[in-house]
């Protein structure tokens, strides 16, 4: 595991530990081939940034109870649920440096184990028997599912514009971080005021990392990154780089660039990659991604100085810094 994520970790470890038992004990089924899709998702590890921005927020202004580690478990089984439907759409075959359910199982059995997932974070979320998190839970999957169809509206849209772009990010990636942040300062007492300090924290930080993301699937490592890489470009699903590059490049570039984005060359990936990679067009994208976590600090300034909140600060950080 990367340093930051391990030092990170070590703050909050057995509380990870507790979330990672929950998530179990929840999707326990007496149907062993519900229990072979579960084993497989349960067994690849991500790098838990949701369950680790409840308990950190939580820990930053009060006392993480139990209440945090159902929420931490309900955070990350929406996040699974989103990437193994995400998979399907993206064709992915790798997730988290194994085989995705679609890959390995086909498309149905991925749609029913996503299903199934959100089901369960539904399920568990109910048992705090406490309506805020229940509907905070369910209007951020709304926003999750409004970001993917939106996206799905500008697939092959040459002329998406960077606004859209950050409606897109801040629906499906940005609302549920922002959740995750916000919901841990709220069950650790937080007042209204900071409580939204923190939502808009995670959602700066949301943002950023989508951006890091889209990064990473144009000029990423897939030996580092863990997962497939290519298919925005694949899909024609533009991002930052890809945006700032069809604005700014000369003009025999950006004609070039729209033919591969219209064409159906199989290597149009690494072709797109070799075009933007020297351009300018990355080091936009991740100037943008830094200016939203230099938001995101401000947003803490007033949470009193603490170890969990140095552990945001850098968590914060790192978003924009991974490569992975
Ligand atoms: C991947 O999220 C999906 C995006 C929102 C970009 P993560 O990069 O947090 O995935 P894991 O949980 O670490 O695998
Ligand atoms: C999907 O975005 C984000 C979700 C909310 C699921 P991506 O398609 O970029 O996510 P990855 O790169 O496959 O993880
Ligand atoms: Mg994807
Ligand atoms: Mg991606």
């Amino acid at each position: 595991m990367n340093q930051t994520l391990t030092r990170l970790n070590a703050l909050i470890e057995p509380h990870l530990n507790q979330v990672a038992d929950r998530f179990d004990r929840e999707l326990r089924s007496d149907l062993s081939c519900v229990g072979a899709l579960t084993k497989h998702v349960a067994r690849f590890r991500g790098k838990m940034l949701r369950p680790m921005l409840v308990l950190l927020a939580g820990k930053a202004v009060g006392e993480i109870s139990d209440a945090h580690i159902t929420l931490a478990t309900v955070v990350e089984m929406v996040h699974m649920a989103t990437l193994v439907h995400d998979d399907v759409l993206d064709e992915a075959e790798l997730r988290r440096r194994g085989a995705t359910i679609n890959h390995l199982k086909g498309n149905e059995a991925a749609v029913l184990l996503g299903d199934y997932l959100i089901s369960h974070s539904y399920h568990l979320c109910s048992s705090l028997g406490d309506q805020f998190a229940a509907r905070t839970i369910a209007a951020t999957t709304n926003r999750v599912c409004e970001g993917e169809l939106l996206q799905l509206d500008n697939r092959g849209n040459v002329e998406l514009t960077e606004e859209i772009y950050t409606q897109i990010v801040s629906r499906k990636t940005a609302a549920l971080i922002a959740t995750s942040a916000m919901l841990g300062a709220h069950y650790a007492g937080a007042s209204e005021a900071v409580t939204q300090s923190f939502a808009r924290f995670g959602e700066c930080i949301g943002i950023a990392f989508q951006i890091q993301d889209d990064i990473l699937d144009l000029v990423g490592d897939v030996r580092e990154v863990g997962k497939s890489l290519g298919s925005d470009v694949q899909k024609v699903k533009l991002t930052l780089p890809v945006i700032h590059f069809l604005r700014t490049a000369p003009q025999d570039h950006r004609l070039l660039l729209r033919q591969l984005l219209k064409g159906n060359d199989e290597e149009r990936s690494e072709k797109v990659r070799h075009l933007i990679a020297p351009s300018g067009s990355i080091e936009f994208a991740r100037d943008r991604a830094k200016r939203y976590i230099t938001e995101a600090l401000g947003c803490l300034e007033e949470v009193p100085e603490n170890d969990a909140k140095l552990a945001l600060i850098e968590a914060a950080n790192f978003v924009v810094a991974r490569s992975t």
